[in-house]
């Protein structure tokens, strides 16, 4: 897809990025045994085959730093070269010690003491959305020259848990993604000026102080995720078309002019429901519309209230029904489907795999766009990849980047399975034992390698109460 007007402002964007995932996973034939759920559901109603696990001595800020580490040794990144430094989680560790200032504790056993000091940098906070923040401020501190020719890291860490029994639990995962944030970078540079948000005093998923899993109204959250980002995406479309970025001629969609997507994943299904919520909202005033109605064989429902609140939609539990009907049918049409074959399945392969990754999961997306498009030989060299992040409470952000020409070197040779290293499958009593913490810190079910790992907390004495440490394995 062509780009409309080549913008005179500095081009920034994600140079590379590396990813780092625990080594324990569940398998969901045994999960579904255990809970006695059709495995079938987890495996095409949710898209879940192996869902990421933390072992004893791991915790967001370590996955954080394993993912940084990677990030600056296969960069050749000494920390003089980095200005900032970003996590953005909401598996925070400390109320007030921001999660950053761990990471670069542990950067620092390898790359000597103070050796990040010139540096700055927040713990980002706003579910599974802030990632995309922390990457917008520091395009933006890129793109106003106040970087010092230093480029910041976007570290997106999480550890998905829910409560043991609940429909969250087939959903859960774990992993972090570290994302070198440049100008002229390699991959990806950020479309200027059409970035959009939403954002709403909300309660489909949130964790109050001290609890370890969140409360969670599912099928609130999904209907939610899906009008905010479509939200988002409206005010994306208005500033696309006004700053001359993308230009729509009679007939087309916007989508048509998005040569791929990536978006949030709480689990795979999500993201297959959200390009046909988008498609939906997107063609439904186009031609074209006709068609795929003629091949959906009915028309499509229309709440009794069309204005009504997201509630008054969740009440009318006729239109509900018949909208989850047609939903599924248009799903099934060739129209959806040749979409989603092109423009979003090579997102979604990682997802199966790993498990939700709250902040990361996007993000992991993307890393998994470009490995499974590279596998399929399209080269996306100039395509635009446009972005649906979202975070429960809630705040949904849509943008878009284009795939710059040397992408192709670092997309060569990428192999997630590789990445992720020999992984070590959980029987359900040893996942048990973990959740319910039979086991201690240093009694790990993997022996730690080339990584960093968390040692202890608290010391014995008081000076040290709450105090987290860290060391790197070799
Ligand atoms: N074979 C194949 N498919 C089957 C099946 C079977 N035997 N039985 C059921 N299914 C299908 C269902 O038809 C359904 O498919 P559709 O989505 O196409 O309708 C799918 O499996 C899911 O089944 P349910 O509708 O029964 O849903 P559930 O009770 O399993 O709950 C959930 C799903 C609401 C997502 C739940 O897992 C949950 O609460 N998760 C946590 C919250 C969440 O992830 N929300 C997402 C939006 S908020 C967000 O994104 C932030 C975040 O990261 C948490």
């Amino acid at each position: 897809m062509s780009i409309m007007r080549q913008s005179s402002i500095m081009p920034v964007g994600i140079d590379d990025l590396a990813i780092y995932i625990p080594k324990l996973y569940l398998d969901y034939r045994d999960f579904a045994e255990a809970r006695g759920i059709d495995p079938q559901k987890l495996e095409y109603g949710i898209g879940i085959r192996k869902m990421t696990i933390v072992d004893t001595n791991q915790d967001s800020a370590c996955m954080a730093a394993n993912a940084c580490l990677k990030l600056m040794q296969r960069n050749h990144l000494e920390p003089n070269d980095i200005g900032r430094l970003y996590v953005a989680t909401e598996s925070g560790l400390d109320e007030s010690k921001a999660m950053n200032s761990f990471v670069v504790g542990m950067l620092e056993q390898i790359y000597g003491e103070d050796s990040f000091e010139h540096a700055g940098g927040i713990e980002c906070k706003f579910a599974c959305v802030s990632g995309s923040y922390a990457l917008y401020d520091n395009a933006n501190w890129i793109r106003a020259e106040e970087n010092n020719n230093k480029a910041a890291i976007v570290v997106v860490s999480d550890i998905a848990k829910y409560d043991v029994g609940s429909s969250g639990e087939y959903t859960q995962g774990a992993g972090a993604v570290a994302m070198l944030i440049k100008e002229v970078p390699r991959l990806l540079s950020f479309d200027p000026k059409v970035t959009s948000t939403t954002i709403k005093n909300e309660y489909d998923f949130y964790r109050p102080f001290g609890k370890e899993t969140p409360l969670v109204n599912g099928t609130y959250s999904n209907l939610l995720y899906l009008i905010q980002v479509r939200k988002a995406f409206d005010s994306y479309k208005e500033k696309a078309i006004r700053t001359g970025l993308i230009r729509i001629n009679d007939g087309e969609s916007i989508t048509d002019h998005i040569d791929l997507f990536t978006v949030h994943l709480p689990y795979r299904k999500m993201g297959e429901k959200a390009l046909a919520y988008l498609l939906r909202h997107e063609w439904r005033t186009l031609p074209r519309w006709d068609s795929v109605i003629k091949e959906i064989g009915f028309a499509e429902p229309v709440p009794k209230d069309p204005r009504g609140t997201i509630e008054s939609i969740l009440a009318d539990t006729e239109f509900m029904k018949a909208d989850e009907r047609f939903r599924k049918s248009f799903m099934q049409t060739s129209f959806y489907n040749e979409v989603y074959e092109k423009k979003m399945s090579s997102s979604l392969e990682a997802s199966s795999i790993i498990g939700n990754l709250y902040t990361a999961s996007m993000y992991m997306g993307f890393r998994s766009l470009l490995e499974y498009e590279d596998k399929k030989n399209h080269n996306i060299e100039g395509k635009r990849i446009g972005f649906g992040s979202y975070g429960s409470g809630s705040s949904a952000m849509v943008f878009s980047g284009v795939i710059q020409p040397a992408y192709k070197e670092i997309v060569k040779g990428m192999n997630l399975e590789e990445e992720i290293g020999s992984r070590t499958k959980l029987s359900m009593d040893q996942y048990q034992g973990l959740r319910e913490n039979e086991r201690n810190l240093n009694d790990s079910y993997v022996r730690a390698k080339d990584e960093f790992v968390l040692v202890r907390i608290g010391g014995s004495t008081a000076d040290k109460a709450g105090v987290r440490e860290y060391c790197y394995c070799n």
